[in-house]
């Protein structure tokens, strides 16, 4: 092979991204909490395709257990007309918020089932599954057990509901046998889990002793039967976590699983993170493979009881009135908040109000707040001044950026802290990077007014400049807003999508080809009275 065709194929060589969300138990419809750790995800995995990753992302949805059959009780139906008719709330969801899953999971599939039992059938083959009676306190909401001490007042410490004494003759998965992998594992792998204070958080958990689980049921058979023992069904912990394996064929194709699971990326919220970063790795090692490449556990928006006007709730997840109503955050359709703002306003306030990894506050005033302040003021002001002066100056026709504009070295340091951000599973900071480019872009026409000028070489190069950053912001908050993005691109005259170039290549300065209609439109972003 000559120099120049390895040069080639190693410019053309792509990196797999395997990355997932939780599956969402579908007792319930989506909530802004869901929708919270989906967007993330999706702007991931959008940020990973313009770097020019072979990106695999995946979501969907967790049907067995004791709580869909309990919901789907109180609907009067069976388990599997509830879970297909949820199931499908969630399909629809996800296809309105604009998320980009190539795959999309349900646990009751047959292609899930075969991998749930071959997985666990290998677990107990290498002798880490065993029979015993398994006395508990039970939470149905967690499809949990607690100790009598971690109960507040009797009740579950996450849900505030009564726990039922359960005992059972069940198979337990021998976790307490993996403690001092598990460390050595975190000890080898400085960023498994991260940021650094949940990864200290189940660090915790495993030094604090780990006891043998229980991971199988025969009060109830809405779930995947034990291959070895037709009395149980598996807990729906261990059928969901496999779900993750399940989309990347394992035991179905060995090629395909090695590059997948290879480069898996969990995005998961701090609630599950004892499930994911102490069961799910022993688990992996029980069967003889290895644990995922890396988890990011986020934190919780949280709404503190605020109250919400009843735009925020009319899709008719929690019923409606004309009253402001105290929510919870499970109870905020993101679909209504979609509706009132637009689904990229949405994504973007998902993605920059909170940084991922801490909680933070989400209210509808904050909402409107930002989207006045990011959204209405600094990115739609850009694009509309630039495209009516190029308009009243230039005849509608965007004139060429020039090489040496201080903007060009503002973009590139920009795309540099851009990429880090995201490197770091900081959307917030990417966008914040990307804001600075917008800003100081604002800042360069007021201080210019090209607009008091006379039409001539000044005034185009002042407005070749800003339509040449519109490009480059257009790709950088592509993973952020889609839409928005190729709109921008629409009204400057780009041809193409800027959700399909490749970093960083595109974002070089001096692409915008000057000589091309630029097109004056409806503001993208109305400002709002709040
Ligand atoms: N089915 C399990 C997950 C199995 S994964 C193998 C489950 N489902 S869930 O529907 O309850 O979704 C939990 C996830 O929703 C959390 O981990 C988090 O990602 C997201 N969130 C739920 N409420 C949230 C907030 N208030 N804030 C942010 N994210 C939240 O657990």
């Amino acid at each position: 092979m000559s120099l120049v065709d390895r040069c080639r194929r190693y410019a053309t060589s792509v990196a797999p991204y395997y990355l997932t969300t939780p599956i969402y138990y579908v007792n319930d419809a989506p909530h802004v909490g869901t929708a919270y750790t989906t967007v993330n995800a999706d702007a991931l995995a959008r940020w990973h395709r313009l770097l020019g990753d072979d990106v695999y992302f995946m979501t969907g949805t967790d049907e067995h257990g004791a709580k869909i059959v309990e919901a789907a009780e109180a609907h009067d139906t069976s388990p599997l007309e509830w879970t297909n008719r949820t199931s499908a709330r969630f399909v629809e969801a996800w296809k309105r918020l604009d998320i980009s899953n190539d795959d999309f999971i349900r646990t009751t599939e047959p292609r899930h089932h075969a991998v749930v039992q071959e997985f666990l059938q290998r677990i107990y083959d290498n002798g880490f599954i065993e029979l015993g009676t398994y006395t508990g306190l039970y939470c149905v909401s967690c499809e949990d057990y607690y100790t009598a001490d971690q109960l507040v007042d009797g009740r579950c410490p996450v849900h505030d509901r009564p726990v039922v004494e359960m005992q059972e003759d069940n198979y337990f998965f021998r976790l307490s046998a993996f403690e001092q992998r598990l460390l050595d594992y975190y000890e080898s792998h400085l960023n498994f889990v991260r940021p650094t204070s949940k990864r200290n958080e189940a660090l915790g958990f495993i030094r604090g002793g780990l006891n043998d689980v229980s991971i199988t049921r025969t009060s109830f058979r809405w779930g995947v039967p034990v291959p070895w023992d037709d009395a149980h069904v598996f807990y729906v912990w261990y059928d969901a976590l496999i779900n993750y394996l399940t989309v990347a064929s394992y035991g179905s194709d060995p090629q395909r699983f090695a590059t997948l699971w290879g480069s898996a990326h969990h995005l998961i919220g701090k609630d599950i993170l004892k499930f994911h970063c102490v069961w799910w790795p022993a688990m992996c090692m029980a069967a003889g493979i290895d644990p995922p490449q890396e988890i990011f556990v986020h934190g919780y928006l949280l709404m503190g009881g605020q109250k919400l006007g009843k735009t925020m709730i009319q899709s008719g997840v929690t019923g409606q009135g004309d009253e402001a109503q105290t929510l919870k955050i499970t109870e905020v359709s993101p679909l209504a908040l979609a509706d009132e703002f637009g689904v990229d306003p949405l994504r973007y306030h998902l993605l920059r109000e909170v940084p991922l990894g801490g909680d933070g506050d989400f209210s509808y005033e904050g909402i409107v707040a930002r989207y006045n302040a990011d959204l209405a003021n600094n990115l739609g002001n850009l694009v509309s001044r630039v495209a009516t002066v190029v308009h009243s100056k230039c005849n509608g026709v965007g004139p060429a950026p020039s090489p040496d504009s201080s903007l060009s070295a503002s973009s590139a340091e920009v795309l540099r802290a851009t990429s880090d951000a995201w490197a770091r599973w900081a959307p917030h900071e990417a966008l914040e990077a990307t804001w600075r480019l917008i800003g100081a872009t604002n800042a360069e026409l007021e201080a210019s007014e090209p607009w008091k000028m006379d039409p001539g070489p000044v005034v185009d190069t002042v407005l070749g400049n800003a339509l040449e950053v519109l490009r480059i912001v257009a790709i950088l908050i592509s993973p952020a807003m889609p839409s928005t993005a190729a709109e921008i691109w629409r009204r400057i005259g780009v041809e193409g999508d800027p959700s399909a170039v490749r970093l960083p290549e595109a974002a070089g300065w001096g692409a915008y080809p000057g000589g091309v209609p630029v097109v004056k439109g409806d503001p993208l972003f109305p400002r709002r009275k709040g």
